[in-house]
C-alpha cells in the first residue's frame, strides 16, 4: 500500500438540539489538538467536525422553541462555530447534514445500497427512546419500558421502514475486529463490541421513518426519511465528496486515520459504520478512539437532561489554553473523569500558573537582572546542565509516542516532569549565589542559557494542546526566527541564539483566587445554561416548585389512618425494602417501605405508624403494596425517620 504522509482525524458531528457543552468541547480539543501535533509534525492533515441536524429529537425542540427546525439548527450551529473559534479549534471543514453536498450524497449512498440488495423494505415495532434515538429490546429496558440509557420513559413505536442486512457482514466484522487490534481504541471497547453484539448475532437496522419529516428522503419513496444513523455516519465521507465528480480529497484522505467519538456511541461507529462502508465497497478507519465521559458531579453531562458545565466562563477569565490543557490533562483518554471547576483551577494554579509560569518568569527576571536581559552564550557544560539536555533531548520522541497513542495526558505528564526538572535546576544551580561573584556569573551564562533552551523546547511541544501560550512565551525569550519555532528544530538542543534579547512580561497564567472565583463561575455557567437551553432550565425550576396553596377539600382527598405493626421483614436481595404487615381496623395490609438502612425490623413490630391509604395498589419486587407509611428526610435524606402515634389511639383512627 501507498504509504501516504497524510492524516484524516474527525469527531462526532454534534445534536444541535441545544448548545455545546464541556463534554463536547473535550472531543473537539482533543481532536485540534492531535491535527495540530500531525501537522506540527510534517504531516498533511485534514480535520472534520459538524453537526447532525435531522431526527426527531430536533425537530421537537425546534417545535417547543417555536420555530422551523431550519431556523433553530442555523442558529445554534451559528454558535457552535463561535466557540469553536474560542477555543481555537481549527477544522478543516465542518460539515452540516443540511447541507445540499451531504444531502444529496447520502440519497445516492441509500439509492446505492438499495439497488445492490443491502436494503429492503419491512415493518418495525419497538420501544423507542426519542432524546436518545435509540430503540430498546424488552431484555435491555428497565423496569416500566424506561430508557436504560437516560432512565425516561420510551414509546412503543410501529412503522414500516427499511432496513440495512447487517447479519451478512457480521463474519467479516468479527474477522476484521481480531485481526486488527488497533481498530477499535482502547482494547476494551472492541471486547465489548464482540462479545455484546457481535458474537450474539447482528439484528437487520432500521434506516429510515415515516413518523417523522424532518430529515433525508429516501429517494426512492419520499414517505420516508432516512433515519439518523445512516445519515449521520456518512457525514466522513460526504465531507470529502464521495459520489461526487471531484473525488480529490476522498482519495487524498480516505481512509480516516482516527475518529474519534464517545464511549456511548462506539457501536454505530465500529459495526454499522464498518458495515456501511463494507458494504459500499470502501476501506474502513484505521482507528476509531471511543473515549470516555465527562462527568458533571459524577453523572454524565448531557444537553437533554441539562447538568451541564459550559466553556464559555471558564474560557472568559483564564483563557481557552487553560481549559484546553485541563481537559487534556485531567484524564486518560479512553477513561471517565469528574469536571468541576474547582479542579480545573487547581491544576491551572499548580501546573500553568506555579510550574510553567514561574519557571518562564523567573528565567527571564534573571537574564534581566544578571545580563541586561541578553541571552550569554554557553560555556563549558556540568554534569547537572548535561542531565538536563538529556531529558530535553529525549522528550520529543517520548511526547511522539504518547500523542500518538491519544495519550494527550501521558505527553503533557512527560512535558511536565521535564518543567519539574527544570525548576529543581535551578534550585540545584542556585542562580543568586553564582550572580553575586565575577565567576559565579561566568557559571551563570550557562545555566540560563539550558533555562531558555529548556523553555523553548517546552514551549514548542505544548503548542497542540496551548496553541497561544508559544506565542507569548517566546515573545518573553525574544525568540522571533519561527526557525528556531518547529518540530524539526528539536533536533537537538542549543538552537537559541546567543545575544537574543529577552522581554519580560505580564504572568502567562495568574495565580486564580479559588475561593473568589468559584461562586462567580457558578453563577456565569447557570445564566449560560438558561441562554442555551431555556427548556431544560425551565423544566428544572418546574421541578422544585414552590409549595402551593391548597385547600381543605385537597386535604380531604388524602386518607391517612394509623396502622399497627403485625410483622416487618426485610425484602429478600434488597438493601432499601421492609416489608410490613399492618393493622388498619378490621383490616390488614401488605405494606412496602425504603426504610431498611434506618430501622431494624423487629424494633418496629407493635409500634403505630401513619399510613397514607388510599394510594392504588403497586407491585414492587413482585409483592403488592397497598399504601404508603409516612416518613420525614433529614435535609441531604441521609437519614429518614418514621411517623410514630403516641399510645392511646389504636390502629384504624383517622388523622387529620
Ligand atoms: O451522539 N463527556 O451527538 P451528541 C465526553 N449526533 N464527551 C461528551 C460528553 C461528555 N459528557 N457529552 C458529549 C451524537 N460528548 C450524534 C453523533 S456521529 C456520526 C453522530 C461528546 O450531540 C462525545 O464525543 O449527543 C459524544 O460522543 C458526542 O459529544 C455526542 O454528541
Ligand atoms: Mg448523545
Amino acid at each position: 500500500m501507498r504509504e501516504k504522509n497524510t492524516f484524516y482525524i474527525t469527531t462526532p458531528i454534534y445534536y444541535p438540539s441545544g448548545h455545546m457543552h464541556i463534554g463536547h468541547t473535550y472531543t473537539t480539543v482533543a481532536a485540534d489538538t492531535m491535527a495540530r501535533f500531525k501537522k506540527m509534525t510534517g504531516h498533511q492533515v485534514y480535520f472534520l467536525t459538524g453537526t447532525d441536524e435531522h431526527g426527531q429529537k430536533i425537530e421537537r425542540s425546534a417545535q417547543e422553541a417555536g420555530i422551523p427546525p431550519q431556523q433553530f439548527v442555523d442558529g445554534i450551529v451559528a454558535q457552535t462555530k463561535q466557540l469553536w473559534d474560542l477555543m481555537n479549534i481549527k477544522y478543516d471543514d465542518f460539515i452540516r447534514t443540511t447541507d445540499e453536498r451531504h444531502i444529496q450524497a447520502v440519497q445516492r449512498i441509500f439509492q446505492k445500497l438499495y439497488d445492490q440488495g443491502d436494503i429492503y423494505k419491512d415493518a418495525y415495532e419497538g420501544q423507542y427512546c426519542v432524546p436518545c434515538e435509540a430503540f430498546w429490546t424488552a431484555s435491555q429496558l428497565k423496569e416500566g419500558n424506561l430508557c436504560p440509557d437516560c432512565s425516561r420513559p420510551t414509546e412503543l413505536v410501529r412503522e414500516e421502514s427499511y432496513f440495512l442486512r447487517m447479519s451478512k457482514y457480521q463474519d467479516w466484522l468479527i474477522e476484521h475486529i481480531e485481526t486488527h487490534p488497533e481498530f477499535i481504541q482502547p482494547p476494551s471497547r472492541a471486547k465489548e463490541m464482540l462479545q455484546n453484539f457481535l458474537k450474539p448475532g447482528l439484528q437487520d437496522l432500521s434506516i429510515s421513518r415515516t413518523s417523522f419529516t424532518w430529515g433525508v428522503p429516501v429517494p426512492f419513496d419520499p414517505e420516508h426519511v432516512i433515519y439518523v444513523w445512516i445519515d449521520a455516519l456518512s457525514n466522513y465521507i460526504t465531507a470529502l465528496g464521495y459520489t461526487t465528480e471531484n473525488q480529490d480529497l476522498m482519495d487524498t484522505y480516505w481512509p480516516a486515520d482516527v475518529q474519534l467519538v464517545g464511549k456511548e456511541i462506539t457501536r454505530f461507529h465500529t459495526i454499522y459504520w464498518p458495515i456501511i462502508l463494507k458494504a459500499l465497497g470502501l476501506p474502513l478507519p484505521k482507528q476509531i478512539f471511543a473515549h470516555g465521559w465527562l462527568l458533571f458531579n459524577e453523572d454524565k453531562m448531557s444537553k437533554s437532561k441539562g447538568n451541564v458545565a459550559y466553556p464559555g466562563p471558564v474560557v472568559k477569565h483564564y483563557g481557552a489554553d487553560a481549559l484546553r490543557y485541563y481537559l487534556m490533562r485531567e484524564m486518560p483518554f479512553g477513561a471517565d473523569g469528574n469536571y468541576t471547576n474547582q479542579a480545573m483551577m487547581t491544576r491551572v494554579n499548580s501546573d500553568l500558573a506555579n510550574d510553567l509560569g514561574n519557571l518562564l518568569s523567573r528565567t527571564v527576571a534573571m537574564i534581566e537582572k544578571y545580563f541586561d536581559g541578553v541571552i550569554q552564550a554557553p560555556g563549558k557544560y556540568e554534569q547537572v546542565d548535561l542531565d538536563l539536555i538529556a531529558l530535553l533531548e529525549a522528550l520529543p520522541q517520548k511526547v511522539e509516542e504518547e500523542m500518538n497513542a491519544l495519550q494527550f495526558s501521558q505527553a503533557l505528564s512527560e512535558i511536565w516532569k521535564v518543567i519539574g526538572a527544570s525548576n529543581r535546576y535551578i534550585d540545584l544551580t542556585e542562580p543568586w549565589i553564582l550572580g553575586r561573584s565575577e565567576e559565579g556569573k561566568e557559571r551563570l551564562r550557562t545555566v540560563l542559557y539550558v533555562l531558555a533552551e529548556s523553555l523553548r523546547f517546552i514551549g514548542i511541544l505544548i503548542d497542540p494542546v496551548m496553541p497561544s501560550t508559544p506565542e507569548k512565551m517566546f515573545c518573553q525569550l525574544g525568540i522571533s526566527d519561527e526557525g528556531i519555532q518547529t518540530w524539526a528544530s528539536l533536533d537537538r538542543f542549543g538552537h537559541t541564539p546567543a545575544g537574543q534579547r529577552v522581554m519580560k512580561g505580564e504572568a502567562i497564567f495568574p495565580r486564580i483566587d479559588i475561593k473568589a472565583d468559584l461562586p462567580v463561575l457558578e453563577a456565569e455557567n447557570e445564566v449560560e445554561h438558561q441562554k442555551s437551553n431555556p427548556k431544560a432550565a425551565e423544566e428544572e425550576k418546574a421541578a422544585k416548585p414552590a409549595v402551593p396553596l391548597i385547600g381543605i377539600e385537597d386535604f380531604q382527598k388524602i386518607q391517612l389512618v394509623t396502622a399497627k405493626v403485625l410483622a416487618c421483614e426485610k425484602v429478600k436481595k434488597s438493601d432499601k425494602l421492609l416489608q410490613f404487615r399492618l393493622k388498619v381496623g378490621d383490616e390488614e395490609r401488605t405494606v412496602l417501605s425504603g426504610i431498611a438502612e434506618h430501622y431494624e425490623p423487629e424494633t418496629l413490630i407493635g409500634r403505630t405508624l401513619v399510613l397514607l391509604a388510599n394510594l392504588p395498589p403497586r407491585k414492587i419486587r413482585g409483592i403488592e403494596s397497598e399504601g404508603m407509611l409516612l416518613s420525614a428526610a433529614s435535609d441531604d435524606e441521609s437519614t429518614l425517620r418514621l411517623l410514630f402515634v403516641d399510645e392511646g389511639v389504636g390502629d384504624g383512627a383517622g388523622i387529620a
